[in-house]
């Protein structure tokens, strides 16, 4: 393959390519850059071009190159990345709209939900809004559409819903392909700091040979460029885990805010304690120097009795008075249900560095399974949480050329009784405006291949949604008996996807090609199902007392 591009002074080329091949550059008759021989796993090459000239790139197995990007270093923050996709008849070019519409173009993709261009994503990562652009980051492994070993992907938007992609920022400490190892950048916070400057702290799991045993999970800080296109030469912050206290391996996912009562710094980590999870709380005076202060949280003996290892990706913040934390506790199945992959919230008072719940109950965040590791921040006075979209259970169908989903961004409150509420972030009615669907004669609602948001309010007992593609279910949401429930084509019966609504008189359900959310009482009983079944549905059919509209979304800035 070979292939004539035009480079502006300083472009930068940036790719993983895995052997056997080879890969030059070359500027008329000039050698400028080569690979002699790619090696036999995968690896990352940087190659910046540096007088604005054309060049010929030669590669002799364009598949080898598993994830291509390039940009210009000046003008990346607004235009975002230009996908390189190289193939047989040389490489084609996507930038801006080119690759919002390339992504369009895959049926199984959904277009509400924030997804990566190629390859496997996971975890919401570094939340943030700086100035007036809203950074997401993510995990990413960008030689495979499998969880491997991780980086932090980014994106950037103005209205939270629609997305620019970013050059990779954050990448694994070492070539853990090479070592035959995983691990890498794991999930962490942004934070500011008090002088006002943009920190990330993240846990670097040390390369591991065994998924569930053994590894080695260390914190660490790190500043961006002053583009915030890097991260790098992050430094360890801590490095060892109160081993005497019975913490194992498992200790990650740091989340940082500065304590007014304190009058000093305060990390979260997710970890166990004998086996039971557990939030640790660190205090620091400079951000550089932890202490652990001992834990903050500790799951009652049912959840280690029921499989659950760890807490991951803790959360805990202030809100509306009170103080909240959000856990996943990985490898625990709910006996009753039979669920899992499931967060809790609980809701209590924090002081002198102690966390008193407010009640022994912990919430179940999502009653849908398929919304894991939100991470939550506060930005325009408002707390806001990306969640991934995603279950262990279930893929994608094979040749999809991405893994993963984000929710929609969602906005955090309290209720008087302290149930964590959780509504759609306002910035989607400008972002993705609603048209009215007309009722067809026989009452259904015929539906476009564009995202649907379906509202109910009234009494809402005996409703029933049904989608149907064809004559077949594409998905069903009910409310019987004082429970709202979802299901899918994929349900056998075995688990129940419900929970109690104490009243049944509002409903939200968006629907966006296998994406559902749905927000039952004003966001206090939420349900998210990821569906690779049936994702077109062309008629809705609502039969409930409540009133009733359904609507399409398109986005504002679609061309
Ligand atoms: C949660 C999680 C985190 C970890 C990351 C690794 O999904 O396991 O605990 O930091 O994913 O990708």
């Amino acid at each position: 393959m070979q292939a004539n591009v035009t480079l502006a002074a300083g472009y930068r080329l940036e790719f993983w390519a895995e052997g056997p091949g080879t890969i030059r550059i070359t500027e008329g008759e000039a050698l400028l850059w080569r690979v002699p021989a790619l090696a036999a796993h995968p690896e990352f090459f940087s190659y910046q071009h540096r007088e604005a000239s054309s060049i010929t790139l030669d590669c002799d197995r364009p598949e080898a190159i598993l994830w291509a990007y390039g940009y210009d270093p000046n003008t990346v923050e607004h235009a975002g990345i230009t996908v390189w996709e190289f193939g047989a008849d040389g490489v084609v070019l996507r930038s801006g709209s080119e690759i919002h519409d390339w992504m369009a173009s895959d049926p199984l993709r959904p277009t509400l939900h924030f997804s990566p261009i190629r390859q496997w994503m996971n975890d919401p990562n570094g939340l943030c809004r700086i100035g007036d652009t809203w950074h997401m980051f993510y995990q990413f492994h960008p030689a495979g559409t499998d969880w491997g070993p991780m980086h932090w992907g980014h994106a950037v938007s103005k209205d939270l819903f629609n997305w620019t992609h970013m050059p990779v920022f954050l990448h694994p400490d070492q070539n853990l392909w090479r070592l035959g190892a995983t691990g890498g950048a794991f999930s962490g916070n942004a934070f500011r700091d008090r002088n006002g400057s943009q920190i990330f702290f993240y846990t670097e799991r040390l390369p591991a040979y065994d998924l569930f045993t053994g590894y080695r999970e260390i914190q660490k800080l790190g500043r961006p460029d002053r583009s915030m296109l890097y991260l790098s030469d992050a430094e360890t912050i801590l490095d060892t885990r109160p081993v005497d206290e019975g913490v194992e391996h498992d200790f990650r996912d740091p989340k940082v805010w500065w304590d007014e009562g304190a009058g000093a710094y305060r990390m979260v980590l997710g970890a166990a304690l004998h086996g039971d999870p557990a939030v640790l709380l660190y205090g620091s005076p400079n951000l550089t120097d932890w202490t652990y202060l001992g834990p903050l949280y500790r799951a009652p003996a049912h959840y280690r009795q029921n499989g659950a290892r760890a807490v991951e990706c803790p959360d805990f913040f202030p809100l509306d008075g009170k103080w909240v934390m959000i856990m996943g506790f990985v490898g625990y199945t709910e006996p009753e249900s039979g669920r899992h992959n499931l967060l809790f919230a609980i809701v209590g008072d924090f002081r002198n560095d102690t966390f008193v719940p407010s009640t022994g109950d912990l919430q179940i965040l999502d009653f849908g399974t398929d919304y894991y590791a939100m991470q939550s921040f506060a930005a325009d006075e408002r707390q806001i949480a990306f969640a991934w979209l995603f279950n262990w259970e279930y893929r994608k169908p094979p040749g999809s050329p991405y893994s993963g989903e984000m929710s929609l961004p969602r906005e955090l409150a309290l209720d008087p009784s302290g149930r964590l509420l959780m509504r759609p972030a306002r910035e989607l009615d400008k972002a993705w405006p609603t048209r009215l669907l007309p009722p067809e004669l026989d009452g259904s609602f015929a539906l476009g291949d564009v995202p649907t948001e379906i509202r109910l309010k009234g009494a809402l007992e005996g409703t029933r949604i049904m989608a149907m593609s064809g004559s077949a279910l594409s998905f069903e949401v009910t409310i019987l008996n004082g429970r709202l429930s979802i299901r899918l084509p994929q349900d056998d019966g075995k688990i129940r996807y419900d929970a109690a609504l104490e009243s049944a008189t509002d409903l939200l359900v968006f629907h966006d090609r296998g994406i559902l959310e749905v927000f039952g009482e004003g966001g206090a009983v939420c349900g998210t199902r990821r569906s690779y079944t049936n994702i077109t549905p062309d008629r809705i059919v609502v039969t409930s007392a409540a009133e009733v509209c359904v609507f399409e979304r398109k986005s504002a800035s679609a061309s």
